[in-house]
Formats: structure tokens, C-alpha cells, sequence
């Protein structure tokens, strides 16, 4: 079994929740709850749930003497298909947030998509951790100019790709006393540095990002911006192709977590559907209750060029900085590297759809939605 050592408890992890179990002792409990939320919610739970119903099929008899895991994504060579999603408020979980988070993910390189609600400005993201690969989570102004203002930021700091989250619609996840007067630093203009207080920043959101967000804002961003986008929350056909057609790089099918419109479905359930639609048109990624090798060999097979992850991070960073960060990702990259030599892949390009059969097949004779 793999597992990698944590320093900061001594001890050896060889499971994501091992990560969870010990970030929930060390965090304060308004933290745990903001990061864990909605922790009764039906589609967060169907997020993991929903891998179990998927079997592999894997063939036998093949050269697995060496497995690389190794991915091209946006146009970035990664050490494996595996990267961070854009989550907010990282200092909560450790006083270096994003900056360790960036070195963390560079360590492991991979790539690390960070949120507007970042408490470290992504000039300093970046500076923490030069050699990473990197996305900026956008959040889109009211005011064009400033929009324009984040996109010149971001390219400016080496930031290959924007990321347009278009499934927040302000469900709210309660914060308290533990983040008031963190800075926001991403959502400054001028010299008025933003600080959380909760009145303040609701004012703000009401005030000054623009809504609605459209299809004309991602033609806008199109027409605005050399960088590639990604479109993050799409879960329906439908809306894949009309991404298509405006132009976008890439779609990440995600729920946000089961954090936003509880009851839609799991993600690894909606990729082969917007695979299909696609057709190789755009890279198509995942995120959402991914919580082992097996599951990223099974996004894979069903077609996702890469997997993301959001709470895992926040553990590991919460339980040992940017060690911790990098210990999550390389634990996920030794479970799939293994996942892959049991499954009779020894490159990325070798796991595909005939890998993997829906629980469905065996139940009632189904065919595999991957298939
Ligand atoms: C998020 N997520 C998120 N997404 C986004 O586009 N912008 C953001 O600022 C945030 N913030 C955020 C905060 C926290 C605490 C969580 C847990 C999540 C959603 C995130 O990008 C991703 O879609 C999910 O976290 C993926 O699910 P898992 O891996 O956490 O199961």
C-alpha cells in the first residue's frame, strides 16, 4: 500500500482521511465547518459515493516494469494528471495560505488554480513558488476596467490560464470570528487593501462584481485576454457545447463541492455525458469528491484529461504547510501510479474507456456510460 510520512504527526498516511482526520483536530471548529460544509448535503456526499459504483477492468499480461503518470495539461508537462482546484481562504489553515500552497503544488509539479478569495495576492502566489504552473480563479467586476485590470495581473504574474467558476450563485458557507479581517488582496483596487469582516464584504460582493454573469461575459473574456479559459461548473451537455462554440480551452465538470445547488449530480456521473459533447474539442476535467488513485484512474478512463481537488488540499496544508500539501499530492500519485501498474497501464495515454464498467453492467446487464 502506499503511503507517505507525515512529519508533522509522525506518522505514516496512507489515505487521504488520514489527512481529514487530523486537520479537523488542528483547525479552530468555525474553519472545519466552513471547509467541510455542507456536511449534510446530499450531492457532497453523492460526489464520493458515486466512484464506488464504478468497477475497473484491468488487463493483464502487459509491461508495467515502469508507469509514468506524467500529463500535458493547457500546455504544461505535470508530473501527473492530478492539480489543485481554486478554493478560498487559505491562511485559515495555515498562516503562509497560498504561498505555501504554491510551493507545495510545485514541489509535486503540478498545477494550483488560485482563488479570487486568495488571502495572499497572486503577485506574491507566484513569487512564492516561480517554477509552478498556475491558474487565476477570475471573479468578473462590474466595472470592465477592473476586470481588465485582474487579467493584466495575472498575466503579468505568469498565470497560464483564467478560470471562470460559473456554477456560484452565493450560497453562503458560514465563516465566523476565525476570518475576520483576513485580507482579500485580489479583490483590491487602488490602495484599499479588503479585509473580511463579514458586513463588509457582503456589501462588496453586492456591490461591485457583476451579475449576471453570461455567455457574453465569456465571449468578452475571449475577446480580452491571450490566456486559455476554463469554464468550472458545468455539468449539463448542453452548456459543454455552447462552451465549445465561444471558444473556451477547457471545461471542469464541478459541482463546487456539493457547496452550491444541493441535489444535482455527482460529477464523475455527468463527465461521460460532456465528454460526448465535447468531442475533443476542449480538454474536459473533473473535480469533486476524488479521494484516491483509483478515483483519478477512474475520471480518467472515463475521458477527463485531469483531476482536481479541493478539501484534500486544505488538509494537508492545515496539517503540515506546504509539506503537507506536497504529501497529499504525492500520496494521490502513488495510488494512481500503482492503481495504473494493477490496471496494466504504464502511461496515461494507455488508461482508456474499456477500462471501467458502471456498477449498472453487473447489476442489470447496462451498458458503461464511458463506453
Ligand atoms: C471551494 N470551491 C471554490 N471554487 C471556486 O471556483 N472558487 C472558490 O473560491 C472556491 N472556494 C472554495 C472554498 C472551499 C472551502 C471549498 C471546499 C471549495 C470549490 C472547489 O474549487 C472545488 O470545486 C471543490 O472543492 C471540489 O470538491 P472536493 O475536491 O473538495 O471534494
Amino acid at each position: 500500500m502506499s503511503s507517505v510520512s507525515c512529519c508533522a504527526s509522525r506518522a505514516s498516511f496512507s489515505r487521504l482521511e488520514d489527512f481529514e482526520s487530523l486537520a479537523e483536530k488542528r483547525l479552530p471548529s468555525d474553519v472545519w465547518e466552513y471547509y467541510s460544509f455542507p456536511s449534510d448535503g446530499f450531492t457532497l456526499q453523492e460526489n464520493k459515493r458515486a466512484f464506488q459504483r464504478y468497477r475497473l477492468l484491468p488487463r493483464v499480461l502487459r509491461d508495467v516494469s515502469t508507469v509514468d503518470t506524467a500529463a500535458t495539461v493547457l500546455g504544461s508537462r505535470l508530473d501527473m494528471p492530478v492539480a489543485i482546484s481554486p478554493t478560498a481562504h487559505h491562511s485559515l489553515a495555515h498562516p503562509d495560505g497560498e504561498k505555501a500552497t504554491a510551493k507545495g503544488a510545485a514541489s509535486a509539479n503540478t498545477a494550483f488554480v488560485v482563488s479570487s478569495l486568495a488571502n495572499y495576492s497572486m503577485e506574491d502566489i507566484a513569487q512564492a513558488a516561480p517554477q509552478g504552473v498556475r491558474g487565476f480563479h477570475l471573479i468578473p467586476q462590474k466595472d470592465p476596467g477592473r476586470t481588465t485590470e485582474l487579467l493584466r495581473r495575472a498575466e503579468g504574474a505568469g498565470y497560464t490560464a483564467i478560470w471562470l467558476t460559473v456554477d456560484h450563485h452565493g450560497r453562503p458557507a458560514s465563516l465566523m470570528e476565525s476570518a475576520e479581517g483576513v485580507r482579500l488582496p485580489n479583490l483590491s483596487f487602488g490602495d484599499a487593501p479588503m479585509e473580511f469582516r463579514s458586513s463588509e464584504f457582503n456589501a462588496y460582493m453586492r456591490d461591485n462584481l457583476k451579475k449576471p454573469v453570461t455567455w457574453d461575459d465569456v465571449v468578452w473574456l475571449r475577446k480580452n485576454t491571450q490566456l486559455k479559459i476554463v469554464l468550472k461548473g458545468i455539468l449539463s451537455a448542453e452548456d459543454a457545447k455552447e462552451a465549445v462554440k465561444v471558444g473556451v480551452d477547457g471545461i471542469c465538470v464541478s459541482n463546487h463541492g456539493g457547496r452550491q445547488l444541493d441535489g444535482v449530480p455527482a460529477t464523475i456521473d455527468a463527465l461521460p455525458d460532456i465528454i460526448r459533447a465535447v468531442d475533443g474539442k476542449a480538454d474536459v476535467y473533473v473535480d469533486g469528491g476524488v479521494r484516491s488513485g483509483t478515483d483519478v484512474l477512474k475520471a480518467l478512463a472515463l475521458g477527463a484529461r485531469c483531476v482536481f481537488v479541493g478539501r484534500p488540499v486544505l488538509w494537508g496544508l492545515a496539517c503540515n504547510g506546504a509539506e503537507g500539501v506536497q504529501q497529499v499530492l504525492q500520496l494521490l500519485k502513488e495510488q494512481l501510479k500503482l492503481a495504473m501498474a494493477q490496471a496494466g497501464c504504464s502511461r496515461v495515454s494507455d488508461i482508456k474507456p474499456s477500462l471501467i464498467v458502471h456498477e449498472s453492467y453487473y447489476l442489470h446487464g447496462c451498458h458503461c456510460p464511458g463506453s
